[in-house]
């Protein structure tokens, strides 16, 4: 069995912030809760509206909804792209081998769904070296710091809990968040050393920022032009071809080579049980996302 999993670490994170939340504010657990229920339906309604979802992300409730509503079905799909794609596993392994730490930029990470949907692919996997990941978490909204700080924290505590010491993980941490708006063409040219990184990846990013998307093509432009040859781009997002067809343009523009579309409609593994999340389950009679219909595809900087 896994010693990582989504439900039960998001199930912790969520339980301190609500506590660090209803303290400040001076309100009870409960009316916390409803809160969440309202960006949960809220959220919802804004990804079904056609138009580019408008997330009130600032807001601690909103992130927590995110967290519970969200995040473990995210992280699932982006360990099963991990785990079907070998030109990925194969680069990691090549990069630890050859640099002693493998670095990942989450394009849009938020939570820090990237980075749990990792360690549990090499908790999982168990690759024959013990991992370094560098990891930077790029994202507007700043306030997701606390969550994936809590996020690391709670993958670190497993691994010792389960493993002892860190020489006996399969993977170590270091990480960085850096609060950037792709939309602020203005701050392009500080941000040149920031994309040294060897795996970019964009998960439900493109499908974010669609009324953007010139300002995303010329941003992901610059990064492609900071990043190493042969760097790999895992783009994933949901079924609908408008976004294969962005995500192509995208590509084309910046110089990455797309690999072929992979399809994926499913459910999370058996080893997750949504009942992991604890008390907020329990209170809000909300199931969460348990399922996808989306795709992945991987590219290559030429
Ligand atoms: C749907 S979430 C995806 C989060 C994560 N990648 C996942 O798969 O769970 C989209 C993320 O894009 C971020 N975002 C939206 N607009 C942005 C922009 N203009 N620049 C940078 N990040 C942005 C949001 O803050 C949010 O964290």
């Amino acid at each position: 069995m896994p010693v990582i999993k989504y439900f039960e670490i998001l199930g912790k994170v969520i339980e301190s912030n609500i506590a660090q939340y209803a303290t400040l504010r001076k309100i009870t657990y409960d009316a916390a809760y409803t809160e969440v229920v309202r960006h949960l339906i809220n959220n919802s309604n804004e990804w079904k509206s056609g138009r580019q979802p408008q997330i009130p992300y600032h807001d601690p409730l909103c992130r927590i909804a995110y967290l519970y509503g969200i995040a473990a079905a995210n992280a699932n799909l982006v360990e099963k792209a991990f785990r079907e794609c070998t030109d990925l596993q194969n680069h990691i392994e090549e990069l630890q081998a050859r640099n002693d730490q493998v670095c990942v930029c989450a394009f849009g990470g938020g939570p820090g769904t990237e980075l749990l949907a990792i360690a549990k692919w090499v908790d999982k996997n168990r690759p024959s070296l013990q991992i370094t990941l560098d990891y930077l978490l790029l994202d507007k909204v700043s306030e997701w710091i606390e969550s994936w700080q809590a996020i690391k924290r709670q993958i670190e505590l497993r691994f010792r809990a389960d493993m002892g010491s860190k020489a006996n993980w399969p993977l170590t941490l270091n990480g960085t968040f850096s609060g950037i708006d792709i939309t602020d063409t203005s701050g392009f040219a500080n941000y040149g050393n920031v994309f040294g990184q060897d795996i970019y990846i964009m998960s439900y990013f493109v499908s974010e920022v669609f009324d953007d998307m010139e300002s995303l093509k010329d941003f992901t432009k610059m990064m492609v032009a900071h990043a190493p040859i042969n760097s790999k781009f895992l783009f994933i997002d949901r079924n609908e071809q408008k976004w294969k067809r962005s995500i192509t343009e995208i590509a084309d523009e910046a110089g990455i080579s797309l690999d072929r579309f992979h399809d994926v409609s499913g459910n999370m593994d058996n080893d997750e049980s949504k009942t992991d999340l604890g008390k907020i389950f329990d209170s809000v009679k909300w199931t969460p996302r348990l399922t996808w219909n989306a795709f992945w595809v991987l590219g290559t900087k030429n």
